[in-house]
């Protein structure tokens, strides 16, 4: 992609929860050996939202420094992706768009494929600046991942927001021509809309991850894409982090390019940190790897990273970008860490009750404790509407 068609990713900040269970925890109450956690699924902690913090706050906490930063005047769309959305007519982006005090000559609307969905975003993104380069298109992805307690999926619970600019001329990230996709109609993940926990069939689950990888992978190689060996490094999807690990082995075993585990763990090894003590949050996980990798490698000036998205169901794709010079100073390293140090340790009992909660459907008033320290909240209920504030 020349230089003067560039366009990608301008500005990228998550948002994560008030709260945080640690793996220890879960581990001493389940009776678990922790290793199982620490080692074998490559998991920390998990963020645990306040009860008046959701997908909608979380959205609006990683897109407020964007907007300070840049202002509003060229976002002319907001794309919020999420599955764990909270009102099956109305986008949450709408809400965010009124938080942040957005233009009315804005167009949002929210997307849906599992965890997935922030790739679509992305890509209809670069679709809409390829169109007009004199816009710009607000990117958001949230999601609170929730299994049955004492489920297998409960150790992979997380919670995250991450919000992306999308303009011409990015600071950060080219995406790059071409893409590999791939679709099939598998049940492995999903949750019927009567349910407010996750359904999934774990190890057909991890199956279908590795079927799409080469599906995707596939397709791109046939569109013309890059070789695997042109990766500086790979953000894959991260239920849990060691299925990064599982997935990249499985993609350079298909291709028969022979990599050693300290290749391996050059590749993929910063992309893990912000996930492993965040936990899944599913459509923003992708672009959470991306975020610990800019932040936390050496130069990756001019570096190719592939990206691998994958949402059950499924769909999934494969994409390249570039690092862009000068990237390390439009960074949001600090805040970034702190979002994930901020957050206060709760008991098993604390996380069980926020876990068991959830609100009367009689269309009642219904408040809702102030707990959260972040920058904005859900104040409750009220005739069936959801009221947000800043806090
Ligand atoms: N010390 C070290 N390692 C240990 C250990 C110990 N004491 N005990 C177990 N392990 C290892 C196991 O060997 C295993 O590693 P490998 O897979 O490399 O062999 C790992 O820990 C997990 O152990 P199990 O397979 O026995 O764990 P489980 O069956 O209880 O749960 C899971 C694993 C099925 C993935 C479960 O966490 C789950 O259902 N998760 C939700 C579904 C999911 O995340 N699927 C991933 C693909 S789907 C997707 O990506 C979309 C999405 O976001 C949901």
């Amino acid at each position: 992609m020349s230089g003067e068609a560039a366009i990608g990713i301008h500005d990228l900040s998550f948002a994560t929860t008030q709260y945080v269970l640690t793996h220890a925890t879960l581990a001493a109450e389940t009776g678990t050996d922790v290793a199982k956690y620490h080692v074998g699924i490559g998991q920390r902690s998990m963020s645990v939202p306040a009860a008046d913090e959701d997908i909608v706050t979380m959205a609006a906490a990683a897109a407020a420094p964007i907007i300070a930063r840049h202002g509003a005047d060229r976002i002319r769309t907001v794309v919020l992706a999420t599955e764990t959305s909270v009102d099956q007519a109305k986008a949450a982006g709408i809400y965010v768009h009124s938080l942040l005090g957005l233009p009315s000559a804005t167009r949002v609307v929210e997307l849906k494929q599992a965890c997935y969905g922030a790739t679509a975003a992305l890509q209809f993104a670069v679709g809409l600046v390829h169109r007009d380069r004199t816009q710009q298109v607000l990117v958001i992805a949230s999601d609170v991942s929730r299994y049955e307690l004492g489920s297998p999926g409960e150790a992979t619970q997380g919670a995250a927001a991450v919000a992306m600019l999308v303009g011409a001329d990015p600071a950060l990230v080219r995406i790059e021509d071409p893409s590999g996709v791939f679709t099939a109609d598998v049940m492995d993940f999903w949750r019927p809309n009567y349910r407010s926990t996750a359904l999934v069939d774990g190890q057909e689950s991890i199956s279908a991850y590795l079927q799409a990888v080469e599906g995707a992978w596939k397709d791109y190689t046939e569109q013309g894409g890059r070789e695997p060996g042109e990766f500086r490094a790979f953000c894959y999807h991260q239920p849990f982090t060691k299925m990064a690990y599982k997935a990249h082995k499985h993609l350079l075993h298909h291709c028969g390019h022979d990599a050693d585990e300290g290749e391996i763990a050059r590749s993929l090894g910063h992309t893990t940190t912000y996930n492993a003590d965040v936990g899944n949050s599913y459509t923003a996980s992708t672009y959470l790897g991306l975020a610990a990798l800019l932040d936390d490698a050496d130069d990756l000036t001019g570096e190719a990273i592939g990206f691998l998205s994958y949402g059950s169901g499924s769909v999934a794709e494969f994409f390249a970008g570039t690092v862009v010079p000068g990237y390390r100073a439009h960074l949001r390293t600090e805040a970034h860490r702190a979002a994930i140090a901020r957050r206060q340790d709760i008991d098993y009992a604390r996380y069980r009750a926020l876990h068991e909660h959830s609100f009367p459907a009689d269309g009642g008033d219904h408040p809702v404790p102030r707990e959260t320290t972040g920058p904005y909240r859900m104040a409750g209920l009220l005739g069936h509407k959801r009221i947000y504030e800043p806090r």
